[in-house]
């Protein structure tokens, strides 16, 4: 554990998540020389996107990644990632000593961890995310991820207004809840787990109302975030938009 900026950061825990990253960040780069000449020819830029549960933030920071040539982090996984790992133990999860001592100690090698996508988990990761001390202590990573060359993208509840208030392009990405509600349903089926829409929805009206009323980092778009609403676009018309208001930020510089 080294202190940086007067935050606490886990001990060596940046290098071993860039490490862990790395399928993410090839997956970035992927797209061949185009994808680098151009990222080699534009500035860095960091692109914050925001938004409530089950918006499409993490597509569309993939895919964002991906055409821009830089890396790629879903914040989400990194608190659901403390959720499980308190679950796992039989720790309550409102236990805060417990829990900062999780966030500061997470093995990025298990990011991938086909349970962090449930929605037991994501519920326990709206909880866990409430408590200042378990976000402070993860504060610094995803700066620094941000930071790092060639540009990056970050998806989360807080990229725009916490995280990277600086950032160069701000997303917040919007969607009727029976929307939202489908598309994770549609997803937990397609990973052969059972999923009831109208539980799913309850649960996303659920975790937005806690995410949005909790004292430290709630859920908001930040003043000058574009706000991108997907309830009537499919993936690759979501993409466009967002490239189309990156491309406008770009041109007003
Ligand atoms: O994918 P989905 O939008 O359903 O959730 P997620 O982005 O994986 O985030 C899971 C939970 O983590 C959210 O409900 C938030 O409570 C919390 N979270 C947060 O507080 N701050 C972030 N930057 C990202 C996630």
């Amino acid at each position: 554990m080294r202190p940086s900026c007067g935050i606490l950061v886990p001990g060596g825990w940046r290098a071993t998540v860039l490490w862990a990253i790395s399928p993410v960040v090839a997956q970035s780069f992927g797209g061949g020389l185009d994808h680098h000449r151009r990222s080699v020819h534009m500035a860095r830029m960091i692109i914050a996107i925001d938004g409530p549960a089950a918006s499409g933030k993490g597509t569309l920071g993939k895919r964002l990644a991906h055409h821009y040539g830089y890396r790629h982090l879903d914040t989400g996984v990194i608190y659901r990632a403390v959720a499980k790992a308190l679950l796992d133990r039989g720790f309550d999860l409102t236990d805060e000593a417990r829990a900062v001592a999780i966030a500061m100690e997470l093995d990025p090698e298990n990011f991938g961890h086909p349970e962090l996508k449930s929605q037991r988990i994501g519920d326990a990761a709206s909880v866990v995310s409430a408590i200042p001390r378990v976000r402070e202590a993860l504060v610094n990573f995803q700066r620094q991820f941000a930071a790092d060359p060639p540009g990056a993208v970050l998806d989360g509840r807080d990229i725009g207004t916490v995280i990277c208030p600086n950032a160069d392009v701000k997303i917040f990405v919007v969607a009727d809840p029976q929307v939202r509600a489908h598309r994770r349903t549609l997803e937990a089926l397609a990973r052969g787990e059972a999923a009831d829409e109208a539980m799913v929805l309850a649960d996303i009206l659920k975790r937005d109302e806690r995410d949005k009323n909790r004292a430290a980092a709630p859920l908001k778009a930040a003043e000058d975030a574009h706000i991108l609403d997907n309830s009537n676009l499919d993936v690759e018309a979501s993409v466009s938009a967002a490239i189309a208001i990156v491309e406008a930020v770009r041109a007003a510089r």
